[in-house]
C-alpha cells in the first residue's frame, strides 16, 4: 500500500507535467476549432495574429503562455485559464511552435 502512494506521488510530479495522450488529441482539436476560429486554420492569422513558428520566433514562451493563460485585456483574445491547466498551455506553446 505504501510503495503504491509512493508511487502515485512521484507520477503525480513528472506525469502531471504533459497531457496525456486523449488529452493531447483534445487540445489539438481546440487549436484548431476554437484557436482556429480566430488564428486561422493553419493559424496564419485572422482576427487574431498569426501562430505560425516563424511569427512566434521572436517571442518567448512566457509571452505566449501569459496570452493564451490570461488574455489580452481590451482585445479579443479571451483567457482560457477555465478550460486549461498551466501543463497544458505549455503543451500548447510548444506544438505551436512545431507547426
Ligand atoms: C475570439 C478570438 C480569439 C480566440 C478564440 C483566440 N484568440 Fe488568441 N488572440 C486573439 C487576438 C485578437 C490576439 C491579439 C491580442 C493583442 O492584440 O495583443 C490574440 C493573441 C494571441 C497570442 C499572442 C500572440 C502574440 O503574437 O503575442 C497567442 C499566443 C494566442 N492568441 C493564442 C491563442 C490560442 C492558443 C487560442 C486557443 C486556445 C486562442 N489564441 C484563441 C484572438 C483570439
Amino acid at each position: 500500500m505504501r510503495l503504491a502512494w509512493i508511487l502515485g506521488v512521484f507520477c503525480f510530479g513528472v506525469c502531471a507535467d504533459e497531457p496525456g495522450a486523449a488529452r493531447q488529441q483534445e487540445l489539438e482539436n481546440m487549436l484548431k476549432h476554437d484557436c482556429g476560429s480566430c488564428h486561422g486554420l493553419p493559424p496564419k492569422g485572422g482576427l487574431g495574429p498569426s501562430l505560425m513558428p516563424d511569427a512566434l520566433a521572436g517571442k518567448n514562451d512566457a509571452l505566449l503562455f501569459d496570452a493564451i493563460r490570461n488574455g489580452r485585456a481590451g482585445t479579443a483574445m479571451p483567457s482560457w485559464r477555465p478550460f486549461l491547466n498551466d501543463a497544458e498551455i505549455r503543451w500548447m506553446v510548444g506544438r505551436l511552435r512545431q507547426r
